[in-house]
């Protein structure tokens, strides 16, 4: 059987406004049938990465693919796979909503039957069909929202990118878009959707990337990212000599990960924040005769920075 390919791909892919680096090399992957939750305060750099998937905007090196298709050579190949729901709506104010949803169907080339069809499953989907005669100027905020789904799906395209779909919407509507996103991911589409908060995706999503200052800090499905965001500490010592002799009597002790070896200077990570603990360890390294110059802790673990993102800090 052939692997199957990523319907959404993100390539080291870098973007910078003057002296702002909007994204700053982001890569991750989707899947077709999987939700990827983008997670990041204002200004983090999402929907940069979503304009650039939506050949709305080129990146200044790496690339974005849906498909497979390059967003930078192949635009016109990607747009046809394509569906993208911007976080602003457009003024469209004088039609209803069967005439705009008519409007970017034949915009995409749907004709005749198909067309009618387009519609019908469209309306039904979002639960439009009820006010489909209805002037887009009298639809609240929640109906606004489905409208603008039902655009970016009115060609029924294998890859959705929606940009922050439950701003301003009520917990009722929240729970209608959660029920409408697994529901095109259980017809097999790849989904990519953004907010600020976690727990407003958590539950839909397969995998999430949680993005800040343009880098992506950490990215896996829910479990993994949980596992990653265990408390630690970033632990720095200095040595006269004999930085190998101590990553290797490091290897051995618990709660130590990811040790790293620069002549002799040795950073690893403690999954421990505990004083006392941390003290016992610093204890351990020179009864062992190791000779420390400098022994240096950094407290912001990846749990500080994902707590003031998931709740809602800006940066
Ligand atoms: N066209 C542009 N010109 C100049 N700066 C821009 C432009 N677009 C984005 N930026 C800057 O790039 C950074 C990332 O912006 P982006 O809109 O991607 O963030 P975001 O994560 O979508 O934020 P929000 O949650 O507020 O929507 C910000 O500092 C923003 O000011
Ligand atoms: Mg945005």
């Amino acid at each position: 059987m052939v692997a199957s390919q990523p319907m959404i791909q993100l390539r080291r892919v870098f973007r910078s406004f003057g002296s702002t680096q909007a994204v700053h090399d982001v890569s991750f992957e989707v899947e077709a049938g999987q939700v990827f939750g983008y997670i990041g305060p204002n200004g983090a750099g999402k929907t940069t990465s979503m304009r650039i998937l939506a050949t709305l905007d080129l990146p200044d090196y790496g690339d974005a693919l849906i498909d497979g298709f390059s967003c930078v050579n192949d635009p016109d190949r990607v747009r046809r796979r394509l569906g993208f729901m911007p976080d602003n709506f457009g003024t469209y104010a004088n039609m209803n909503c069967i005439e705009y949803l008519d409007f970017f169907a034949r915009s995409y080339g749907i004709l005749g039957r198909d067309r009618t069809r387009a519609l019908r499953r469209t309306l039904a989907y979002t639960g439009l069909d009820k006010i489909a005669e209805k002037s887009i100027r009298g639809l609240s905020k929640g109906m606004r929202q489905r409208l603008c789904l039902g655009r970016a799906m009115i060609h029924d395209p294998a890859v959705l990118i929606l940009d922050e779909p439950a701003n301003g919407l009520d917990p009722r509507a929240r729970i209608e878009l959660r029920q409408m996103i697994c529901g095109l991911a259980a017809e097999g589409k790849a989904l990519l959707v953004s907010s600020h908060i976690l727990s407003e995706l958590g539950e839909m999503c397969d995998s999430i990337g949680i993005i800040e200052r343009g880098k992506l800090i950490v990215s896996g499905t829910v479990a993994e990212i949980k596992t990653k965001l265990r408390p630690h500490i970033d632990v720095l010592v200095q040595l006269t000599d004999g930085g190998e002799q101590l990553s290797h009597w490091l290897a051995g002790k618990p709660k130590v990960a990811n040790i790293q070896v620069s002549e002799r200077v040795v950073r690893f990570q403690f999954a421990c924040t505990d004083p006392q603990l941390q003290a016992e360890l610093l204890r351990a390294i020179i009864s062992a005769n190791f000779s420390v110059l400098e022994y240096s802790t950094e407290s912001r673990s990846l749990e500080d920075v994902f707590l003031q993102i998931t709740t809602g800090a800006v940066q």
